[in-house]
């Protein structure tokens, strides 16, 4: 059997209406002050007043920093960082989706580290200056069921001058707890559901395919990727709460499995897309499934047999048609989900391409992908996704 090591230095705080543990977790750090970290939408409809309740009920002291945008920039890191300085704040709560956490961790490490966050991004290469001291401790509530960065140790983060998606990457940045109360997910509406729902299927199937991959999470990638068929078209049309735990349980494992395995050609190559085009990064990862299994089916043979026979084990396949029958799976979940499977070119300036490739062949992602990939190939999946 292969060989694997799991380390996953987050409590999971799994369920319904466990927002009201919230100040427990607070509590255990004697904090004197906390900040939440959202965005403005998020305060806007109210999603943050459960948590402002609990706290006024513990009598604990809070500020609130609400400057999260989508595809976080690093001045908005560094603004976040100097607010929490001057504010005294000695503890974070994330609030939000993906972006939200991400701003989140930056902030926890910067509030305490000297510099500007690019100076930590992975992209620095040699020069990334190390981290003295640990980041202040963070408790991430996701409010989309996509992210997987409430369990992960990365932190995605655009330069607004080159547009480059980087990465903060340590395990200081596991959250201290994650509340992942489904409840807070409810209202989220279908577009955002699909987008981040096509996300869990990326962060699953791409681990569960990655050339790192690894037995422990592979059985709960599996297990993420048949609870997308079954709950996604389900939460984004109708948003019953039962689809919405599920998706929330399955973004959980499908997190933690690329926590630990990393992603292949979606994320490797997504990544610039929405970074140069500004685009939802879910909606980038999950056009991006289809290339991924023509590029690789002849190498994931065995691999995408056991996924399809793992969503339906009623299917007649063979390891030879597997791939095809996949491809025509995700085809009815996009269709089910409202969400096209190619870009429209107007969304796409075409000058950027080259910048997209250029990032897309160093990105973590493309490495890990079970065969290597030239600048040519690369081309030529953009090309086939922008029409
Ligand atoms: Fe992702």
């Amino acid at each position: 059997m292969k060989e694997f090591q799991f380390f996953l230095n987050t409590l999971i705080d799994f369920g319904c209406g466990k927002i009201k543990n919230l100040c427990n977790y607070i509590k255990e750090y004697n904090s004197k002050k906390v900040v939440i970290v959202t965005d403005k939408n998020l305060q806007d409809i109210g999603l943050i007043e459960p948590i402002i309740d609990e706290l006024k009920k513990f009598n604990i002291q809070y500020s609130i920093f609400n400057r999260v945008e989508p595809n976080p920039e690093i001045h908005i890191i560094d603004e976040g960082a100097s607010f929490v300085k001057e504010d005294s704040c000695d503890m974070i709560i994330a609030l939000g989706g993906g972006s939200s956490i991400d701003t989140a961790k930056g902030i926890a490490l910067m509030a305490v580290n000297e510099g500007s966050v690019s100076d930590y991004l992975d992209g620095r290469g040699e020069n990334k200056k190390k981290i003295v001291n640990k980041p202040l401790p963070l408790i991430a509530i996701p409010t989309t069921s996509g992210t997987g960065s409430e369990v992960s140790i990365y932190s995605v983060i655009t330069d607004e001058n080159t547009r480059i998606k980087d990465s903060l990457t340590s395990p200081l940045l596991y959250p201290k707890a994650a509340i992942v109360d489904p409840q807070l997910t409810l209202k989220l509406p279908p577009r955002v559901t699909a987008h981040t729902g096509l996300d869990v299927l990326g962060h699953a199937l791409e681990a569960y395919t990655s050339s790192i991959q690894n037995p422990l999470t592979n059985v709960w990638a599996l297990e993420a990727i048949k609870l997308v068929f079954e709950n996604l078209p389900k939460a984004c049309n109708e948003g019953t709460k039962k689809s919405r735990e599920n998706m929330a349980f399955a973004s959980v494992m499908a997190g933690s499995a690329m926590s630990h395995c990393g992603g292949t050609i979606p994320h490797g190559l997504g990544c610039p897309l929405s970074g140069h085009c500004d685009l939802p990064h879910g909606l980038t990862v999950g056009i991006l499934q289809i290339p991924m299994i023509e590029y690789n089916k002849e190498v994931l043979k065995d691999k995408l047999y056991r996924v399809v026979k793992y969503i339906n084990p009623n299917i007649e396949i063979t390891e030879e048609n597997a791939a095809d029958k996949l491809i025509e799976m995700i085809k009815d979940l996009f269709t089910k989900i409202n969400v096209k499977e190619i870009l429209d070119e107007k969304e796409i300036n075409k000058e950027t391409i080259e910048a997209m490739i250029k990032d897309a062949e160093i990105h973590g992602c493309t490495g890990l992908n079970p065969l290597p990939l030239n600048y040519e190939d690369i081309k030529e999946i953009y090309e086939k996704i922008i029409k």
